[in-house]
């Protein structure tokens, strides 16, 4: 295992919250407090909040990063966003096939693949969902589970556009909920993530993806959980939403 090839890449997923003039005060409250960080900070907003965010973020290493993204080019697609659109208004990440999307809005491995291409052909990266519910987990299908949404989501991406990738290990049980994973649960899921990506790619480039963990990642559990070596950072909810909070888990994935 090597977790020096991988970047840490620590990424706020903001769900429904925040206007645009409070995205605008959350991110100048955050930018002096993960300056230093030496990991990636990644922020990925509501479709609305993007122009007030990359504003707000010019000049820092903030990357701003979108919730979705349609996986057609254009056309008669109401109400969706596309990824050249995402791009222009300076959008660097989006997070494709959240549990939330799979859950109320019928996404499913199919169009977790088809967005993820339409994201990495538009040059953006993806950071793309992956995990097990509870009864899932309890029925013993944790690794056949996320070694299937990995494989699928990632059908005919490139070697190359692998590079653009980020695969976030989220126990659907932990997300929202309070109830974090283990340490070893979440270093285990995302060896089970790692091990899919090994079988399609290879071992020597499975070992420089990143793979980040998700679900109730907070400034108390984020040390332990960092440390792990197949956890290359984290995507964080409902604690991205305090500067503070955030910031110590940047800090934790700085060490
Ligand atoms: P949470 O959300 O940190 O609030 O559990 C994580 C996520 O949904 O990405």
């Amino acid at each position: 295992m090597k977790k020096e090839l991988r970047k840490a890449v620590i990424a706020g997923n903001w769900k429904m919250n925040k206007t645009p003039s409070e995205a605008k005060a959350l991110i100048e409250e955050m930018k002096p407090l993960v300056a230093d960080a030496k990991c990636d900070v990644v922020l990925c907003v509501p479709f609305i909040d993007i122009p007030a965010a990359v504003e707000a973020a010019k000049g820092s290493n903030i990357k701003i990063g979108a919730e979705n993204v349609h996986f057609k080019a254009s056309g008669a697609y109401t109400g969706e966003v596309s990824a050249d659109m995402l791009k222009e208004a300076g959008v660097e990440y989006v997070v494709i096939g959240h549990s939330e999307r799979r859950t109320y809005f019928g996404e499913t491995d199919q169009t977790v693949n088809l967005r993820s291409l339409a994201a990495l052909n538009a040059g953006l990266k993806a950071i793309i969902c992956v995990g097990e519910t509870l009864e899932q987990r309890e029925l013993g299908y944790t690794e056949t589970l996320l070694k299937f949404q990995t494989k699928m989501a990632l059908t005919n991406v490139t070697k190359e556009q692998l590079k653009n990738v980020i695969i976030a290990y989220e126990p659907v049980w932990a997300i929202g909920t309070g109830v974090t994973a283990t340490a070893e649960q979440a270093d285990e899921g995302n060896g089970f993530v790692r091990a899919a990506i090994a079988e399609a790619y290879g071992a020597d480039v499975a070992e420089t993806v990143t793979v980040q963990y998700g679900g109730s990642m907070n400034a108390g559990n984020a040390d332990e959980l960092v440390a792990k070596v197949n956890v290359d950072g984290g995507l964080i909810g409902g604690a991205s939403l305090k500067a503070p909070d955030f910031a110590k888990i940047v800090a934790a994935a700085s060490k």
